[in-house]
């Protein structure tokens, strides 16, 4: 940590000192005024009882007044001065414990150890709300550091296999192994795609990672989003022979349609991709209590209870040798379950089994405007 206009003392020592400081000047205008006050006071009483003034009796009556006075006062403030500077000491020390450790863990997080946290239940309520927050913090960088970790690894594991396939591929042309004909180019040209698309999801997977996907919501029908979504989708179910049907209500939902796009995207693209020709899906979207339900169902190759559970891990693929090369990284419901989340909704599947088809629903929290259409 830098040093910036750091007094010359510590923390500590200025309140201990600002405690005696205080302690001092009320014990100084105690000891003036009572010096002040007292004398003239006592003179009066004695004018009272019959003395008179100047008379060598209530000259010595006076002045036995004021030496009592000051020794006592005298003694008092002498005492109560060290009580007090004892009390000031062990108070300051009190407030200082908390703080320092507060200082030495916030140390440690800045030397890279993410699992230091701070004592909570010392010092007061006040410093417990702060330990709270601060202990917050400090999870969420160490969750953040994990991720970053697990992250970059998985991503040198999955640019491994595309890189060494090229690498191979190539020597053995070089070599005169293998001619250079139009199945080569392919496999070259898959493993080259395969990079492109990581590199073009690795950004969206750190966010999804760390949850910071920026939303821009609008109320939006979700007959809308549904349809939008099914008919970028059409010419390709029809090719392979897939039927594609949609359903919606005349609900509305605040959504960043963009996002939620996306998210359909990648359900309607896998769902292609397990459903064989003569298949259908279905799409399906209703609003219920406030909330849009969109799922996509589809009567393709189903996952197992062990897959069901997996699906949404980063790189995660059934089919590893097969998806690899023809399908995806393995990161689009990575990516659409954060997005859901994003929204403070859910996304879950549900099967019954390999060969049954698979079920993927969006729940999205219903539209807070009051102005709520349906069309
Ligand atoms: N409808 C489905 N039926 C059967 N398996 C599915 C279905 N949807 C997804 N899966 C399985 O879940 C895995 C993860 O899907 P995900 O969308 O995350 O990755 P991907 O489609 O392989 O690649 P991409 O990152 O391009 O989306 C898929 O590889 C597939 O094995
Ligand atoms: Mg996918």
């Amino acid at each position: 940590m830098t040093d910036r206009n750091q007094p010359s003392l510590a923390w500590g020592t200025r309140t201990f000192l600002a405690f005696v400081l205080v302690v001092a000047a009320s014990m100084l205008s105690i000891a003036i005024v009572a010096l002040i006050v007292g004398p003239p006071l006592f003179h009066e009483h004695m004018l009272e009882l019959g003395h008179t003034g100047g008379a060598a009796e209530m000259v010595h009556a006076e002045q036995a007044f004021f030496d009592a006075g000051v020794r006592s006062l005298g003694a008092g403030l002498v005492v109560a001065l060290g009580l007090a500077t004892l009390l000031a000491w062990w108070e300051t020390r009190r407030l200082r414990r908390p703080l320092d450790q507060l200082t030495s863990t916030a140390k440690q997080l800045e030397s890279g150890d993410y699992t230091a946290r701070v004592a909570i239940g010392v010092g007061s309520p006040e410093f417990g709300a702060v330990a709270d927050a601060f202990n917050d913090m400090a999870s969420r960088l160490d969750s953040t550091e994990d991720s970053r970790r697990r992250l970059l690894s998985d991503v040198a594991h999955e640019l491994r296999t595309p890189l060494s396939t090229l690498t191979a591929e190539l020597e053995a042309i070089s070599d005169g192994l293998v001619p250079w004909d139009r199945e080569g180019h392919e496999l070259l040209a898959q493993q080259a795609a395969r990079l492109q698309r990581i590199a073009n999801d690795l950004s969206d997977v750190s966010r999804a990672e760390e949850g910071r996907f920026e939303l821009d919501p609008h109320p939006v029908p979700v007959a809308e989003l549904v349809d939008h979504a099914v008919a970028q989708f059409r010419p390709r179910y029809a090719s392979k022979g897939v039927e594609l049907v949609a359903a919606a209500d005349g609900g509305v939902v605040v959504a960043d349609a963009q996002r939620v796009g996306q998210v359909l995207g990648n359900l309607l693209e896998n769902a292609l991709r397990h459903t064989p020709s003569g298949g259908h899906v279905r799409v399906s979207a209703e609003t219920f209590k406030g909330d849009a339900r969109i799922s996509v169902t589809d009567s393709g190759e189903g996952l197992t209870p062990d897959q069901r559970d997996r699906v949404f891990d980063r790189f995660y693929r059934t089919d590893t040798s097969r998806a690899r090369d023809a399908g995806g990284s393995g990161i689009g419901l990575t990516i659409a379950r954060s997005l859901a989340r994003a929204h403070g909704g859910s996304l879950t599947v549900e099967s019954p089994g390999p060969g049954d088809g698979a079920t993927f629903t969006m729940i999205l929290p219903g539209s807070p405007l009051p102005e709520r259409t349906s069309s």
